[in-house]
């Protein structure tokens, strides 16, 4: 039987270290997010990003724009954030309703603001091994891995599915961290003969319990990233949780894993922009 990764315990040590080093600056960092539109999903977890701020001392703000919203109105929100000194960190829910241009507002923060590392200066310290900002679900799984004793230096690790937010800096931190990553996703032959052979098994692909138990190794530590909603409506993860958890060495739960993580994270973000922007003032 796994160990179960609790998510949530991992996630209340890291807020409580994180709550501690706010208190001690002068200068409380400050979090903006924009929400475009009323995707219920979105609402949630920007409600869930502005509580877990206040939690820990940070100060935040919900900028709501309607789904009518144009590029021009959105990108002036943007512009007046990236110029305000009391802003440390800019984050843009997405998805975003079509019409507006995902890729022209992530371009559009100042990368010094950008607590999702989603733009093309952050990605690229990820890239090369030196990030700025840690991307907030894959630092998230790193952090579990790490608090549960589980090494990845050497070993194989795989991640099943290829996202800009999930896949690709998954295998990034993965890689930097000395495991062997192979990155599988929609077009992998033999997916199982690949999973079969990982210690260290992510999977971020978005379809509910996909993973099985003859997919994965004996004692492996398999992190689901998956947030989807079984037959009968229940939140699930893309991994069959009953069935691999028999077989698996360590194992995420859905809700309750890696979910948690990611708000952890984003505030970790949060302060390290804060600092970052404090320290450029101070030179
Ligand atoms: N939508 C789903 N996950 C994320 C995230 O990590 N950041 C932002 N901005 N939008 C998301």
């Amino acid at each position: 039987m796994a160990k179960i990764i609790d998510g949530k315990a991992i996630s209340a040590q890291i807020r409580a270290e994180i709550a501690a080093e706010v208190a001690s600056m002068p200068v409380k960092p400050g979090l903006s997010v924009i929400i475009v539109g009323d995707d219920p999903a979105s609402k949630v977890y920007v409600r869930n990003k502005h509580k877990a701020c206040g939690e820990v001392g940070i100060r935040s703000e919900v900028i709501e724009l309607p789904a009518s919203a144009t590029q021009e109105e959105l990108d002036a929100v943007i512009d007046r954030l990236n110029a305000d000194e009391s802003v440390s960190g800019i984050l843009c829910q997405l998805p975003l309703p079509k019409g507006l241009s995902e890729d022209e507002v992530i371009a559009r923060i100042d990368p010094k603001k950008d607590v999702d590392a989603f733009s093309a200066v952050n990605v690229g310290h990820i890239m090369l091994g030196d990030p700025v900002f840690l991307p907030c679900t894959p630092a998230g799984v790193m952090e579990l891995l790490k608090r549960s004793g589980v090494e990845v230096k050497g070993k194989s690790c795989v991640v099943v599915g290829r996202s800009n937010i999930v896949g690709k800096p998954m295998a990034m931190l993965l890689l930097k961290a000395d495991g062997t990553v192979t990155v599988c996703h929609s077009k992998t032959a033999d997916l199982k003969a690949v999973t079969s052979a990982a210690d260290i098994l992510v999977v971020a692909i978005g379809r509910a319990k996909f993973i099985t138990a003859d997919m994965v190794k004996e004692g492996a530590a398999v992190i689901d990233v998956g947030m989807d909603r079984d037959e009968n409506g229940r939140l699930c993860g893309d991994v069959d949780f009953d069935a691999v958890s028999e077989k698996a060495g360590y194992i995420t739960p859905v809700p309750g894993g890696v979910g948690p993580m990611t708000i952890t994270m984003l505030l970790k973000n949060t302060v390290a922009a804060a600092k970052l922007q404090a320290g450029e003032k101070n030179q």
